[in-house]
């Protein structure tokens, strides 16, 4: 798996002896990333940790990738500013893909606003190892929403660079699905899941959704 050319020398990849597809035969299920995207509040996250329990269920190794979570740790350094989104995707695409490399579905729930940001992700992996799902909610709902309060502190311009208010959000020109933020959230899973099949990355049991 090669990613970015390193900045110094002397630097050889190695790869795994145990490899992706034999992981993936052990797993009894192929590794991807399936890529949510949309604003703040917008559902990302619940919806990938509801797919994420019902692949668990199903046997399949799974995990999700959160922009709150990633924030305290590995991007703990990074601002709102364009280029540290464009940073932060840019690492969450690194992880996501060394999770891949492991026969996992991971699933990453990040704002990731950039069309550009999200199209270098799934550049970097084959066709059928990527999946972007735009949670399409609009901004008045991630509003209402407001589970975290953000939004009232950016409309009091508490939080500056803030993404539907003060910084851009480019919507996905192709996404593989979209969910609409109005949809009950078993239906959005269902959907999900379908095209999770229908890619083959895992074969259903019986479990209904
Ligand atoms: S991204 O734009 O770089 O993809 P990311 O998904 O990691 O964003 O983080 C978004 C989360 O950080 C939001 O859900 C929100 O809770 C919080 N946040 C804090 N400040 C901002 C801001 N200026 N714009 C958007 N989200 C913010």
């Amino acid at each position: 798996m090669s990613t970015a050319k390193p900045v110094t020398a002397n630097i050889v990849w190695h790869p795994n002896t145990v490899t992706r597809a034999q992981r993936e035969a052990q797993n009894l299920h192929r590794g991807a990333i399936i890529w949510f995207t949309g604003l703040s509040g917008a559902g990302k996250s619940t919806l990938a940790h509801a797919v994420a329990e019902f692949l668990h269920r199903q046997g399949c190794q799974t995990f999700v990738l959160d922009g709150d979570n990633v924030r305290h740790g590995l991007c703990s350094d990074l601002s709102f500013s364009m280029q540290d989104r464009q940073e932060n995707i840019r690492r969450i695409g690194e992880v996501a893909k060394l999770f891949m490399e492991a026969g996992i579905i991971v699933l990453t729930a990040f704002i990731s606003p950039y069309c550009q940001d999200r199209e270098r992700v799934r550049n970097s992996v084959a066709a059928n190892d990527f999946i972007e799902i735009y949670c399409d909610t609009p901004l008045e709902i991630c509003e209402k929403r407001d589970v975290k309060g953000i939004y009232k502190k950016a409309r009091a311009g508490q939080i500056l660079d803030f993404t539907g208010i003060s910084s851009p959000y480019q919507v996905p020109e192709n996404p593989e699905l979209v969910v609409n933020g109005t949809t009950p959230l078993p239906s959005c899973v269902e959907q999900i899941i379908n095209l999770i099949i229908k890619r083959g990355i895992y074969l259903p049991a019986t479990e209904t959704i």
